[in-house]
């Protein structure tokens, strides 16, 4: 019965699309665990209730309407039953009400990120949802890089929404870590994010005036994190930082337009002093990749394998708008 109520409130608090094979497998797994008894299932029934409404996420970061209502159509299908509160509840919600546009996604590892909801390269940028490099490089962090991220000043490139920096904030020992992006919505939102994860845990109501005014932000930002804007396309290389040791980035490498900026960027950082840039790349148009080793190439920079990995569906469930492709992370130096 644990690893169900576990794996359903991963779905639950993750916003996993019901429209997933992963719901499915659970549903059967239910169905295994229950085997027609409808007071096995009640038993189930009041653990996942417990489990949701215990975790702190649930009170701090609400999870949409629309996806509580359509968990518990999912829910009374697997039961003869009528289905008993909280989900009784949700049946109610109305079925016209419309889907929000952000929603709060909670990760395997606790950490919790509002993210878009709807369109993948909504209001002009990728950044306000999170990719599958995030997970391979923190993967990788896990596994292989502790000892090149420990006690190291970090910099990270087209950092989105901060999953993989908020994570080696939290697990690698980073020294510090400073976040960049270009986009405005996209640093408002890492702000957020950092402070969501950081912060002392925040009232809905505080949330809802952040989300109205990014400026009503009070909470003081982690000492180990910095935010600031970087545009690969439009730099001084006089602005970049001296001070860092390892520079790192996932799912930047996509668009041809942008790899001369990224690259020039990669170089100046090494220039300045960082030992190593890793860098996750999902290969979705082989084109755009080989463009990209190509030209660090005739700049005169050294690129190896440092890691492959291919997630699994249940592996990347929080990360759902797009098929599972091959990510390769390559160690750049000078
Ligand atoms: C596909 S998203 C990846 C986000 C994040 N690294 C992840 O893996 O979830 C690409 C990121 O690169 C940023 N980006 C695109 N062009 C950029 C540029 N010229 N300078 C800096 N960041 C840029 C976008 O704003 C976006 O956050």
């Amino acid at each position: 019965m644990d690893s169900i109520v576990e794996t359903f409130a991963e779905f639950y608090f993750g916003h996993l699309n019901l429209a997933f094979s992963a719901w499915r497998n659970l549903a059967d797994d239910i169905r295994q665990f229950c085997a027609d008894d409808e007071d096995a299932f009640s038993a189930l029934e009041e653990e996942l209730g417990k489990e949701i409404g215990e975790r702190n996420s649930s009170k701090n970061f609400p999870v949409s309407r629309i996806h509580k209502r359509k968990v518990a159509f999912w829910l009374q299908d697997l039961s003869v039953r009528p289905l008993k509160r909280p989900f009784s509840d949700w049946r109610l919600i109305p079925e016209d009400e419309v889907e929000p546009d952000y929603i709060f996604k909670t990760y395997g590892s606790g950490i919790v990120l509002l993210e878009e909801n709807r369109d993948p390269i909504g209001q002009g940028t990728t950044g306000l949802i999170s990719w599958q490099g995030a997970l391979a490089l923190t993967a990788w962090a896990e596994a292989l890089g502790t000892d090149v991220l420990k006690d190291r000043r970090v910099l990270e490139l087209g950092s989105g929404l901060g999953l993989f920096g908020i994570n080696a904030v939290k697990c690698c020992s980073v020294k510090s870590f400073v976040f960049t992006d270009c986009h405005d919505k996209v640093l408002e939102f890492l702000r957020l994010n950092v402070d969501l994860n950081f912060a002392e845990p925040k009232r809905k109501s505080e949330l809802c005036e952040i989300l109205r005014n990014p400026n009503a932000q009070s909470a003081k930002p982690k000492e180990e994190c910095r935010i600031q804007r970087l545009d690969w396309t439009d730099f001084n290389e006089e602005d970049l930082p001296s001070d860092i040791d390892v520079v790192v980035a996932s799912d930047v490498v996509y668009a041809v337009a942008l790899v001369p900026g990224l690259c020039a960027v990669i170089a100046a950082l090494l220039g300045k002093g960082a030992t190593a840039a890793f860098v996750a790349c999902t290969k979705r148009n082989g084109d755009t990749i080989d463009t990209f080793l190509a030209k660090l190439k005739s700049i005169g920079l050294n690129v190896n394998v440092e890691y492959r990995r291919k997630f699994s569906v249940e592996e990347t469930i929080m990360t759902n708008h797009e098929p599972l492709r091959p990510i390769t992370l390559y160690k750049i130096t000078n």
